[in-house]
Protein backbone atom coordinates (compact mmCIF):
# COMPACT_ATOMS: atom_id res chain seq x y z
CA UNK A 1 0.00 0.00 0.00
CA UNK A 2 1.57 3.70 -0.81
CA UNK A 3 2.00 5.57 2.15
CA UNK A 4 0.36 9.29 1.98
CA UNK A 5 2.16 11.79 3.57
CA UNK A 6 1.03 12.36 7.67
CA UNK A 7 -0.19 15.80 7.74
CA UNK A 8 -0.17 18.11 10.96
CA UNK A 9 -3.91 17.23 11.54
CA UNK A 10 -3.18 13.16 11.68
CA UNK A 11 -4.66 11.58 13.91
CA UNK A 12 -7.78 13.69 14.40
CA UNK A 13 -8.31 14.14 10.62
CA UNK A 14 -8.12 11.82 7.83
CA UNK A 15 -9.42 11.69 4.60
CA UNK A 16 -11.17 7.98 3.63
CA UNK A 17 -8.33 7.41 1.09
CA UNK A 18 -5.58 7.79 4.04
CA UNK A 19 -7.08 4.79 6.71
CA UNK A 20 -5.69 1.51 6.80
CA UNK A 21 -6.80 -1.03 4.53
CA UNK A 22 -8.79 -3.07 5.81
CA UNK A 23 -10.90 -0.50 7.98
CA UNK A 24 -10.11 -1.56 10.96
CA UNK A 25 -11.48 0.42 14.69
CA UNK A 26 -8.14 0.21 15.98
CA UNK A 27 -6.57 2.11 13.69
CA UNK A 28 -9.21 4.99 14.20
CA UNK A 29 -9.49 4.67 17.62
CA UNK A 30 -5.36 3.85 18.76
CA UNK A 31 -5.96 4.19 22.32
CA UNK A 32 -9.62 2.20 23.25
CA UNK A 33 -10.74 0.41 20.18
CA UNK A 34 -13.19 -1.62 22.16
CA UNK A 35 -15.19 1.61 23.42
CA UNK A 36 -19.01 2.01 22.38
CA UNK A 37 -18.28 3.83 19.02
CA UNK A 38 -20.83 6.17 17.76
CA UNK A 39 -20.69 8.50 14.26
CA UNK A 40 -21.74 11.79 13.72
CA UNK A 41 -22.77 12.05 9.79
CA UNK A 42 -22.58 15.22 8.43
CA UNK A 43 -20.48 16.82 11.69
CA UNK A 44 -19.70 19.71 10.18
CA UNK A 45 -17.93 22.56 12.55
CA UNK A 46 -17.71 19.55 14.86
CA UNK A 47 -19.48 21.16 17.66
CA UNK A 48 -21.91 18.10 18.71
CA UNK A 49 -18.56 16.10 18.46
CA UNK A 50 -16.72 17.89 20.63
CA UNK A 51 -19.21 18.11 23.12
CA UNK A 52 -19.97 14.28 23.16
CA UNK A 53 -16.49 13.59 23.28
CA UNK A 54 -15.78 15.79 26.58
CA UNK A 55 -19.37 14.62 28.17
CA UNK A 56 -18.50 10.63 27.44
CA UNK A 57 -14.86 10.41 27.41
CA UNK A 58 -15.51 6.38 27.93
CA UNK A 59 -17.41 6.46 24.10
CA UNK A 60 -15.34 6.95 21.20
CA UNK A 61 -17.18 9.31 18.35
CA UNK A 62 -16.50 9.38 14.73
CA UNK A 63 -17.35 12.43 13.07
CA UNK A 64 -17.71 11.92 9.05
CA UNK A 65 -17.58 15.11 6.83
CA UNK A 66 -17.50 15.24 2.98
CA UNK A 67 -16.39 18.81 3.02
CA UNK A 68 -12.94 18.69 4.39
CA UNK A 69 -12.84 22.03 5.08
CA UNK A 70 -15.52 21.76 7.82
CA UNK A 71 -14.12 18.47 8.82
CA UNK A 72 -10.62 20.08 9.04
CA UNK A 73 -12.31 22.89 11.56
CA UNK A 74 -14.15 19.99 13.70
CA UNK A 75 -10.72 18.43 13.88
CA UNK A 76 -9.27 21.26 14.98
CA UNK A 77 -11.12 21.61 18.04
CA UNK A 78 -10.65 17.79 18.87
CA UNK A 79 -6.64 18.62 18.34
CA UNK A 80 -6.63 21.85 20.23
CA UNK A 81 -7.94 19.63 23.36
CA UNK A 82 -6.26 16.57 22.48
CA UNK A 83 -9.11 14.33 22.50
CA UNK A 84 -8.09 10.19 22.15
CA UNK A 85 -11.79 9.38 21.80
CA UNK A 86 -12.89 11.90 18.68
CA UNK A 87 -11.94 12.03 15.22
CA UNK A 88 -13.32 12.89 11.60
CA UNK A 89 -12.87 11.26 8.63
CA UNK A 90 -13.23 13.18 5.49
CA UNK A 91 -15.40 11.84 2.78
CA UNK A 92 -18.33 10.47 1.40
CA UNK A 93 -20.17 8.66 4.91
CA UNK A 94 -22.11 6.28 2.18
CA UNK A 95 -19.05 5.02 1.38
CA UNK A 96 -17.78 4.13 5.50
CA UNK A 97 -21.37 2.71 5.90
CA UNK A 98 -21.32 0.52 2.92
CA UNK A 99 -18.29 -0.76 2.49
CA UNK A 100 -15.94 0.10 5.53
CA UNK A 101 -17.20 -0.17 9.21
CA UNK A 102 -17.86 -4.26 9.98
CA UNK A 103 -21.18 -5.04 10.52
CA UNK A 104 -23.10 -4.68 14.16
CA UNK A 105 -19.59 -2.22 15.21
CA UNK A 106 -21.91 0.84 15.78
CA UNK A 107 -23.75 1.95 18.88
CA UNK A 108 -25.23 4.89 17.89
CA UNK A 109 -25.33 7.17 14.69
CA UNK A 110 -26.46 10.72 14.94
CA UNK A 111 -27.60 13.04 12.15
CA UNK A 112 -28.30 16.38 12.69
CA UNK A 113 -30.15 18.72 10.18
CA UNK A 114 -28.95 16.97 6.97
CA UNK A 115 -28.78 19.07 4.09
CA UNK A 116 -32.39 19.62 3.26
CA UNK A 117 -32.26 20.21 -0.41
CA UNK A 118 -35.15 22.42 -0.67
CA UNK A 119 -36.37 22.14 -4.39
CA UNK A 120 -39.15 18.97 -4.98
CA UNK A 121 -36.90 17.73 -8.12
CA UNK A 122 -33.49 17.17 -5.71
CA UNK A 123 -35.09 15.34 -3.13
CA UNK A 124 -33.44 12.66 -4.17
CA UNK A 125 -30.01 14.13 -3.30
CA UNK A 126 -31.15 13.74 0.52
CA UNK A 127 -28.93 11.92 2.68
CA UNK A 128 -31.81 9.79 3.92
CA UNK A 129 -33.22 7.02 1.75
CA UNK A 130 -34.26 3.54 2.18
CA UNK A 131 -30.68 2.73 1.57
CA UNK A 132 -29.29 4.74 3.88
CA UNK A 133 -31.68 3.52 6.57
CA UNK A 134 -30.90 -0.45 5.61
CA UNK A 135 -26.71 0.67 5.92
CA UNK A 136 -27.81 2.27 9.20
CA UNK A 137 -29.55 -0.97 10.11
CA UNK A 138 -26.47 -3.08 8.89
CA UNK A 139 -23.58 -0.62 10.99
CA UNK A 140 -25.41 -0.82 14.15
CA UNK A 141 -25.75 -3.28 16.86
CA UNK A 142 -28.61 -4.69 18.31
CA UNK A 143 -30.21 -1.71 20.89
CA UNK A 144 -28.01 0.50 19.16
CA UNK A 145 -29.96 3.98 18.28
CA UNK A 146 -30.11 6.70 15.54
CA UNK A 147 -30.48 10.09 16.70
CA UNK A 148 -32.00 12.54 14.22
CA UNK A 149 -33.15 16.09 14.43
CA UNK A 150 -33.61 18.83 12.24
CA UNK A 151 -36.08 21.91 11.19
CA UNK A 152 -37.50 20.67 7.92
CA UNK A 153 -40.54 19.20 9.02
CA UNK A 154 -41.11 17.48 5.44
CA UNK A 155 -37.53 16.15 5.62
CA UNK A 156 -38.80 14.61 9.67
CA UNK A 157 -42.02 13.50 7.93
CA UNK A 158 -39.77 11.38 5.02
CA UNK A 159 -37.47 10.19 7.71
CA UNK A 160 -40.31 9.07 10.13
CA UNK A 161 -41.84 7.47 6.64
CA UNK A 162 -38.89 5.44 5.93
CA UNK A 163 -37.36 4.34 9.71
CA UNK A 164 -40.93 4.13 11.51
CA UNK A 165 -42.25 1.06 9.68
CA UNK A 166 -38.34 -0.54 8.97
CA UNK A 167 -38.45 -4.10 10.24
CA UNK A 168 -34.71 -3.78 11.81
CA UNK A 169 -36.20 -0.40 13.49
CA UNK A 170 -37.88 0.72 16.86
CA UNK A 171 -39.08 4.37 17.62
CA UNK A 172 -38.01 5.49 20.84
CA UNK A 173 -39.06 8.83 23.16
CA UNK A 174 -38.06 11.74 21.51
CA UNK A 175 -35.90 14.18 23.22
CA UNK A 176 -37.37 17.21 25.15
CA UNK A 177 -36.55 20.35 23.95
CA UNK A 178 -34.18 22.50 27.17
CA UNK A 179 -32.63 26.13 27.56
CA UNK A 180 -29.10 26.19 26.56
CA UNK A 181 -27.08 26.96 29.72
CA UNK A 182 -24.07 29.00 27.24
CA UNK A 183 -23.75 29.65 23.36
CA UNK A 184 -22.15 26.69 23.11
CA UNK A 185 -24.76 24.25 24.85
CA UNK A 186 -26.16 23.14 21.87
CA UNK A 187 -26.51 20.04 19.90
CA UNK A 188 -24.95 21.51 17.00
CA UNK A 189 -24.04 24.23 15.22
CA UNK A 190 -27.51 24.00 13.01
CA UNK A 191 -29.49 23.70 16.03
CA UNK A 192 -27.84 26.86 17.95
CA UNK A 193 -27.96 29.13 14.72
CA UNK A 194 -32.01 27.95 13.93
CA UNK A 195 -33.24 28.12 16.87
CA UNK A 196 -32.06 31.97 17.09
CA UNK A 197 -34.00 32.50 14.30
CA UNK A 198 -37.14 30.64 16.04
CA UNK A 199 -37.69 27.83 13.81
CA UNK A 200 -39.10 24.50 15.65
CA UNK A 201 -37.00 21.91 16.19
CA UNK A 202 -37.89 17.99 15.18
CA UNK A 203 -35.92 15.37 16.95
CA UNK A 204 -36.54 12.03 17.30
CA UNK A 205 -34.58 8.45 18.32
CA UNK A 206 -34.99 4.96 16.85
CA UNK A 207 -33.78 1.68 18.00
CA UNK A 208 -31.83 -0.99 16.26
CA UNK A 209 -34.20 -4.51 17.24
C1 LIG B 1 -26.57 21.42 7.20
S1 LIG B 1 -25.02 20.82 7.65
C2 LIG B 1 -25.24 20.34 9.35
C3 LIG B 1 -23.95 20.20 10.10
C4 LIG B 1 -24.08 19.73 11.55
N1 LIG B 1 -24.64 18.40 11.64
C5 LIG B 1 -24.93 20.69 12.36
O1 LIG B 1 -26.06 20.31 12.72
O2 LIG B 1 -24.45 21.80 12.63
C6 LIG B 1 -24.97 19.24 6.83
C7 LIG B 1 -23.57 18.69 6.71
O3 LIG B 1 -23.62 17.38 6.15
C8 LIG B 1 -22.49 17.22 5.29
N2 LIG B 1 -22.77 16.11 4.37
C9 LIG B 1 -23.66 16.08 3.36
N3 LIG B 1 -23.66 14.88 2.73
C10 LIG B 1 -22.73 14.13 3.36
C11 LIG B 1 -22.24 12.80 3.17
N4 LIG B 1 -22.73 12.02 2.19
N5 LIG B 1 -21.27 12.35 3.99
C12 LIG B 1 -20.77 13.14 4.97
N6 LIG B 1 -21.19 14.41 5.19
C13 LIG B 1 -22.16 14.90 4.41
C14 LIG B 1 -22.38 18.58 4.63
O4 LIG B 1 -21.11 18.81 4.05
C15 LIG B 1 -22.68 19.52 5.80
O5 LIG B 1 -21.52 19.89 6.50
Amino acid sequence: MVQLPITPMQPWFRTLRELQSPFSWNDVFESSPDAPIELDIGAGRGLFLLNAALRHPKRNILGVEIDYREGRRAAERLKKRELANARVIGGDACILLADLIPPGSVSAVHVYFPDPWWKPRHHKRRLFDQEFCDLLARVLHSGGEVHHWTDVADYFEMVRAALDPHPRFTSLPAPTEREPEHDMDYQTSFERKKRKMGFPIFRAIWKRD
